[in-house]
């Protein structure tokens, strides 16, 4: 499973990266305006820091809208993917984009139904969001069991780039279902990391360390 990082956090991006941990990075409009900067310059930093899809995302609601922005977008770099809603207009701009060679990420997928439009009009990516599904008491995890299913059944190419990640659980689960991607917040991959049977085992052996005076010199 492909991990992306879902930040336009250049510093954040930047110490993954330098573990092997990143395989493209996701933004959408509310991290950039989180980020401050303009999303030109910060997409083009990332491109340039990261060697995967890096996901930018259009800001027009009408298919020529955001074929123009996405075709503005794609000029950054070459591992831009062209990030649009899925709406009507959205697949349209996304036929349009992938035939004309751009990588593009469908996002706001929140049923099999859309996946299966989003793989029909060619999408690179499809962004089903588990932790708003989440928020309103419905089975996030289930839609992507639903997706891998349907692609599966009938090989369709689109990779499932599992988004709205809130948890380490998230990620084990997706990886057992066969998520293709996980795009996470830096400080969700970092608590991949974490089990509490580690920390009391590391504090065990500090004890005996300081009670013996263990050296390694
Ligand atoms: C990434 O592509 C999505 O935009 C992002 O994962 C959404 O996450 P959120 O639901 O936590 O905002």
């Amino acid at each position: 499973m492909k991990f992306f990082v879902d930040t336009a956090d250049v510093a954040a991006i930047a110490e993954l990266n330098d573990l092997g941990m990143v395989d493209g990075v996701t933004t959408n409009p509310s991290i950039i305006a989180k980020s401050g900067r303009d999303i030109l310059e910060v997409t083009k930093e990332i491109c340039d820091l990261v060697d995967g899809p890096v996901s930018a995302e259009v800001v027009s609601l009408d298919a020529d809208g955001m074929i123009a922005e996405g075709r503005k977008l794609a000029k950054i770099a070459d591992n831009i993917t062209v990030k649009v809603p899925l709406t009507w207009d959205g697949l349209k701009a996304c036929k349009v984009l992938s035939s004309e060679g751009t990588m593009v990420n469908v996002t706001l997928c929140f049923s099999a139904n859309q996946a299966l439009l989003a793989a029909k009009a060619g999408a690179t990516f499809i962004s089903p969001f588990i932790g708003r599904l989440d928020d309103i008491n419905l089975d996030g995890l289930e839609l992507i069991e639903d997706i891998r299913t349907i692609y599966d059944n009938y090989g369709f190419e689109t990779q499932i780039l599992a988004a709205s990640i809130r948890n380490a659980n998230h990620m084990s689960e997706c990886a057992k279902i066969g998520a293709d991607v996980c795009t996470a917040p830096p400080n969700v991959i970092k608590a991949m990391a974490n089990h509490v049977l580690t920390d009391n085992g590391l504090a065990a052996f500090m004890k005996d360390i300081e009670k013996a005076n263990i050296k390694i010199v």
